[in-house]
C-alpha cells in the first residue's frame, strides 16, 4: 500500500512526499479495561495498517486528505486547532499535531495523505493507527527524537483531549511498540514492556478475529461511565488505582465495598483481569499456549457479567465458537460491539468459522467479517 499512498500524495499535492510511514491496528489478547486502572494489557499488532505520506510545511498550515473518505483536502491553520471542535476523521491527525505543539515541539505544518486497511468501528484501533502513523512521521521529519512510548502518550492526549474520547494508553502503545511474532506485555502504570513470543501457527493453532459489524464508539457515555466507576472504586478502597489491590486481598476489598454492587462488579473485573494477563504471560512462557483458552473464556465472562460491556453478537461468537470446539474465545477491545477473538486448533478453524456465520444468519444478525490474525510489526517508516 505504501507505493499507492506515495503516488496518491504526488497526485494530490503535486510533489513527492518526504516519506511514507505505516502504523497497525491491534487486537488485545487479554487485559481489557485495565489500562486506565494502571494495570496490565497484552495486545498484538494486526497486519492491517494506516499508511501516511507526509511532507513538512513551514507556513503553519496542515493539509489532510484520506483515500478512505469522500471529500477533498481539508486545510487547517495550526493556530486555529481547538480541542473538542472537530467531530470528523481529521480530529485524529490534527489532534496529534495539536498535542505535539502543545508539548512544545516545533511542528510548523504538514501535508498528509492517508489510507487505512484497519476496519473502522470494529474495536481494532483504527483511530490509534491514524494517530500513531502521523506522530511517527512528524517525529522523524521534524527530528523530535521522541521515544515510541512518548509518542503513544502524545497520541493518547490527542484522543482524550482533542478528540474527546476518555480512552487508556493501550491502543496507541500497541500500534507504536508491537513487534512481529510477539504479543506486547505492557504495564500501563510505567509503560514498561516485554515482547512475548506468540507464534500460534508453529503450535498448530490459529487466532481468528470476528468483527461483529456492530459499531461502537468510545466518545459515547458507557466507556466513560465504566472508567469513572473504576476511579470511584479505587477511591472507596483508598488506593491510587485498582492496580494496587493485590490479587490475594480481593475478597477482603470486596467485603469492604459491602452492598455497593456497582463498585463490587467493576473492582472484581479489573483485579481478576490483571491476574489473567499475568497468567497468560506465565502460560506462554511455560510453552503451554493451549492452556490460555480457559483464561480467555473467563475474561469474557467477567466482561459480560461484571463489567457489562458485551452484546448479544459478541456473546454469540463466543458461545458458538466454544460449542464447536474452539479452545477459547472472548470479546476484545472497548466492548459494546466491535470484535471477538477465537483461539482454535488449525484443523477446527473452518468448522468454527462456518458455525459462527450460520449462527449469525439464524439470529438475523449482519454477517460477521472473520479473518485470521498473526502478530505483525508495529509502526515503521516504509520509505
Ligand atoms: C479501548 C480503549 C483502550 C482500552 C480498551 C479496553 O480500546 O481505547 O484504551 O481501554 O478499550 O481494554
Amino acid at each position: 500500500m505504501g507505493e499507492q499512498v506515495r503516488d496518491g500524495f504526488a497526485e494530490l499535492y503535486g510533489t513527492a512526499p518526504e516519506g511514507v510511514w505505516s502504523a497497525p491496528g491491534r487486537v488485545n489478547l487479554i487485559g481489557e479495561h485495565t489500562d486506565y486502572n494502571d494495570g496490565f494489557v497484552m495486545p498484538f499488532a494486526l497486519p492491517h495498517t494506516a499508511v501516511a505520506a507526509v511532507s513538512r510545511r513551514a507556513d503553519g498550515v496542515l493539509r489532510l486528505h484520506s483515500a478512505d473518505v469522500d471529500g477533498g483536502v481539508v486545510e487547517l491553520r495550526l493556530d486555529d486547532l481547538v480541542p473538542g471542535t472537530d467531530r470528523t476523521w481529521t480530529a485524529y491527525p490534527a489532534g496529534v499535531v495539536w498535542a505535539l505543539r502543545e508539548a512544545g515541539h516545533p511542528v510548523t505544518g504538514a501535508d498528509v495523505h492517508l489510507a487505512s486497511t484497519v476496519p473502522a468501528g470494529a474495536g481494532l484501533s483504527s483511530s490509534a493507527a491514524l494517530e500513531v502513523v502521523v506522530a511517527l512521521a512528524l517525529n522523524d521529519l521534524y527530528e523530535l527524537g521522541l521515544p515510541r512510548w512518548k509518542l503513544a502518550r502524545l497520541c493518547q492526549r490527542a484522543e482524550n483531549v482533542y478528540v474527546g474520547a476518555p480512552t487508556g494508553i493501550m491502543d496507541q502503545t500497541a500500534s507504536a511498540c508491537c513487534e512481529e511474532g510477539h504479543a506486547l506485555f505492557l504495564d500501563t502504570r510505567d509503560l514498561s514492556q516485554r515482547q512475548i513470543p506468540f507464534d500460534l501457527a508453529a503450535e498448530g493453532m490459529r487466532l481468528l478475529v470476528v468483527d461483529t459489524r456492530v459499531k461502537h464508539s468510545h466518545s459515547e457515555g458507557e466507556y466513560g461511565k465504566r472508567r469513572a466507576g473504576c476511579e470511584r472504586g479505587a477511591a472507596l478502597l483508598g488506593v491510587d488505582a485498582l492496580r494496587d489491590v493485590p490479587y490475594g486481598e480481593l475478597d477482603a476489598a470486596l467485603a469492604r465495598l459491602g452492598d455497593d454492587e456497582e463498585a463490587v462488579r467493576l473492582v472484581r473485573h479489573v483485579v481478576t483481569e490483571d491476574e489473567r494477563v499475568e497468567k497468560v504471560v506465565e502460560l506462554l512462557r511455560a510453552g503451554d499456549p493451549r492452556a490460555i483458552g480457559p483464561v480467555l473464556v473467563a475474561g469474557h465472562a467477567s466482561l459480560r457479567d461484571d463489567f457489562r460491556i458485551s452484546c448479544p453478537e459478541l456473546d454469540l461468537v463466543v458461545d458458538t465458537a466454544l460449542a464447536t470446539g474452539a479452545l477459547g474465545a472472548r470479546m476484545t477491545g472497548g466492548g459494546f460491539g466491535g470484535s471477538a477473538i477465537v483461539l482454535a486448533e488449525a484443523a477446527d478453524v473452518d468448522t468454527v468459522t462456518k458455525a459462527v456465520q450460520e449462527a449469525f444468519a439464524a439470529a438475523g444478525f449482519t454477517a460477521p467479517r472473520v479473518f485470521e490474525a498473526v502478530p505483525a510489526a508495529g509502526a515503521r517508516r516504509l520509505s
